[in-house]
């Protein structure tokens, strides 16, 4: 059989239009602008707006990448929305965005892995692919976090944002690397997703967590975290997944020219790339504008690096994240 390997063709992101900076945030919480910037690398982050929902941004984000991949949305055989924050208990907000985009064949279904629900969704999207069960996926990491937190508990609530970010895969056939590429570069040798791992610890649940549920209380509830345990624990996890992607494919550390992390915290960040040895320009950060969006920031990373150039063809990325269960996950892919 032919082997396939998913290839990224297309980016798009999308941020609701209102801005909350520390500073207004101090304004109605015990906070300051000195000790979120310091702890957590946070300068401001996006809120959707009233009647704004996951679905809309999810929408967003993904017309921008299916205009970016330059193809029909008819083309779609696969949807995935990695999201904690759905419209509604049910259907999935896949299906809501699949009837908005065009998209009439296949299936669409919402992932469940919190901060790690892209990463999540794009080894569901990458396996399906590779199975030839699919041909062009869209994934679509979306969030308005900004919807389950207590803005009473200081200890969270500066910490994330509300935002979208998506990615159109095509699956390609490995013998067709031999060949030129498009414009008879031969640019694409060796392109796409080489390989995803993910991992999960319910051992880990009550670490960081939503009070509240359909099946325990029937109302949404609020994010509760063991701050410190967390990040403990992702530190030490991000680095262990990194390392399994590298020996996967054979590769070195010092073979990553971006890293393209979960935007969770600053201070996280920094630890993974020292422990990776990556200089801090070489590494994507965005957290300081649009704070923690969950599944939503690794596309919303990798967009930014991508449209303003710093990513480019024949690039070695590594995408990583850990999130509540707790989830955790990489994925080393050739731009
Ligand atoms: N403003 C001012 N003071 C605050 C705030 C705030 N927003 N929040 C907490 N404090 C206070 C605490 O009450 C405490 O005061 P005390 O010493 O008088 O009791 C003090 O600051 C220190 O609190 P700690 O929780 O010990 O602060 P720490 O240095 O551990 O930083 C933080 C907290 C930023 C949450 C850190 O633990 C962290 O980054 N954890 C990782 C969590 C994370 O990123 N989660 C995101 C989801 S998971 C993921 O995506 C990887």
């Amino acid at each position: 059989m032919k082997n396939i390997r998913s290839e990224i063709v297309g980016c798009g992101s999308y941020l609701p239009e209102r801005i909350v900076s520390n500073e207004e945030l101090a304004k109605r919480i015990d906070t300051t602008d000195e000790w979120i910037t310091s702890r957590s690398g946070i300068r401001q982050r996006h809120i959707a707006a009233e009647g704004e929902f996951t679905s809309d941004l999810a929408l967003n984000a993904a017309q921008k990448a299916v205009q970016h991949a330059d193809i029909d949305p008819a083309e779609i055989d696969l949807l995935i929305v990695a999201t904690t924050t759905p419209d509604n208990t049910f259907p999935a907000t896949a299906t809501k965005v699949q009837s908005r985009i065009g998209m009439a064949n296949g299936a669409a279904f919402d992932v469940q892995a919190v901060c790690s629900g892209f990463i999540y969704g794009l080894a569901v999207a990458d396996n399906f692919i590779k199975c030839g069960q699919t041909k062009t996926a869209l994934v679509i990491g979306a969030e308005t976090f900004s919807r389950i937190l207590d803005w009473e508990d200081r200890t969270t609530c500066v910490l994330f944002g509300d935002g979208a970010g998506a990615v159109v895969l095509k699956g390609r056939g490995e013998d067709d690397d031999e060949q030129p590429g498009g414009n008879g570069s031969g640019h694409n040798i060796g392109r796409g997703i080489l390989s995803t791992h993910i991992h999960s610890d319910g051992n880990l649940y009550g670490l960081l967590y939503v009070d509240g549920g359909p099946s325990t209380t029937q109302t949404v509830g609020h994010v509760r975290m063991n701050g410190r345990e967390v990040f403990r624990h992702a530190v030490n996890n991000l680095a262990a997944v990194v390392d399994e992607a590298l020996d996967a494919n054979g590769l070195a550390r010092s073979d990553i020219d971006w890293l393209v992390p979960h935007q969770a915290n600053k201070r996280i960040i920094d630890s993974t790339a020292k422990k990776l040895d990556m200089p801090a320009e070489r590494v994507v950060l965005t957290v300081e504008t649009h704070a923690n969006t969950s599944a939503a920031s690794i596309p919303l990373a990798l967009d930014t690096a991508v449209k303003d150039g710093r990513v480019k063809r024949g690039d070695l990325l590594l995408l990583e994240a850990m999130g509540g269960g707790l989830t955790w996950g990489a994925s080393l892919v050739r731009w």
